[in-house]
């Protein structure tokens, strides 16, 4: 797996355990969540053979990894990259490991609805089965878009909402649809909930916190989207997964040397390989029969490949669910 140079800018993230947001009643980190251990493994990855996956923040981590699975099962895989240099020496890895399907590079800053505007109508002109809201970032030390809005938002929230309903049609036209946002659990430690009034934290706004808060508006707006489908009467599944704790760039970064210093040491104690962290990932991606109103995350402890379904009350709160959307609708109009 690609072990790409650490950004200074990374913050440390699902292992961090500092928590800037008070507790509010009723919102215990552990109420709401039962796991169930899904019979699923690497090995019952189909033939992918004629299928299209597009997967956002590819040149790294579990983006790559997720990537290099499907290839490797025969899938057409559209990297979503920033960087296109990068994105073409993970295709060139993929290639070389013996990647089946075609291995596509596209340029997408996630942040920049207008970039990802532009990557929906290069890549939407066909059939797509996976459409995997994978990038993620620490957010500092840049705090803004070109287009006004917090970083951590544009990048979790806007810019793959934009994505999504750019993709709806080419999602449609496959045969089993799934969007797959790769969401964080982080926000049970720092017991935090969607605060629709400050979704860019301009009243307060710290790292670790921001990165959280996003990452739960992400997995909320993607159970509203899920409920729509279903409304819709459409065969596109919306499925949320995470990835507990991996051992990526993303993990093991930090603003302050002590910050990474830190997350070093919690990633050593606590992180998953970048192969087991991404088996939540690609069974998103690829089977069928998935649990609907459940959280797909690696399961037991760090060196088990099983794969749990959890249940999280504050993700699929439906009122929240859909004013988030009006909200996220309102700001990427
Ligand atoms: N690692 C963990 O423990 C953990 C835990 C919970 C959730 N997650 C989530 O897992 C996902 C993958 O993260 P990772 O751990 O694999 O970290 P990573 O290796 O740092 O990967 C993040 C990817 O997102 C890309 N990215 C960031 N901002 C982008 C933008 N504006 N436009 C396009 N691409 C962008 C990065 O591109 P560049 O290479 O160009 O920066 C990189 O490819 C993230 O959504 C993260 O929040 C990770």
């Amino acid at each position: 797996m690609p072990t790409d140079a650490m950004p200074t800018d990374a913050v440390p993230t699902d292992a961090m355990p500092t928590a800037p947001t008070a507790p509010r009643r009723g919102t215990s980190p552990g109420r709401g969540v039962d796991r169930r251990t899904l019979a699923w493994s690497r090995a019952d990855v189909p033939d992918l053979t004629g299928r299209r996956a597009l997967v956002t923040g590819a040149s790294s981590g579990l983006g790559a990894a997720l990537a290099a699975d499907l290839a490797a099962a025969g899938a057409d895989v559209v990297l979503a990259v920033r960087d296109e240099r990068r994105g073409e020496a993970v295709r060139d890895r993929l290639l070389a490991a013996g990647a089946r399907g075609d291995v596509t590079v596209e340029r997408v800053d996630v942040a920049d609805l207008a970039s990802v505007r532009a990557l929906a109508a290069r890549v939407g002109d066909r059939p797509l089965d996976a459409l995997v809201h994978n990038a993620g970032t620490g957010g500092a030390p840049e705090r803004s878009t070109v287009g006004g809005h917090e970083l951590m938002l544009a990048t979790h929230v806007l810019g793959p909402h934009v994505l999504t309903h750019g993709l709806r049609d080419a999602l449609e036209a496959a045969p089993a649809g799934r969007v797959v946002t790769v969401g964080s659990a982080m926000y049970r430690l720092l017991r935090q909930r969607v605060d629709l009034t400050d979704l860019g934290a301009a009243r307060r706004w710290s790292p670790p916190a921001q990165y959280s808060a996003t990452k739960l508006a992400q997995m909320v707006l993607a159970r509203e989207l899920g409920r729509r489908l279903g409304a819709d009467g459409s065969t596109v599944r919306s499925v949320v997964v995470h990835p507990n704790v991996a051992r990526t760039p993303l993990q093991s970064g930090g603003s302050t040397p002590l910050m990474r210093a830190t997350s070093r040491v919690l990633a050593a104690l606590m992180a998953r390989t970048v192969e087991q962290a991404v088996l939540p990932l690609l069974l998103a991606a690829v089977a069928d029969d998935l649990p609907a109103d459940r959280v797909l995350a690696p399961g037991g402890p760090r060196t088990d490949t099983r794969v749990v379904a959890e249940r999280h009350a504050t993700v699929d709160d439906p009122a929240v669910g859909a004013a988030l959307w009006a909200e996220v609708e309102r700001l990427t109009s």
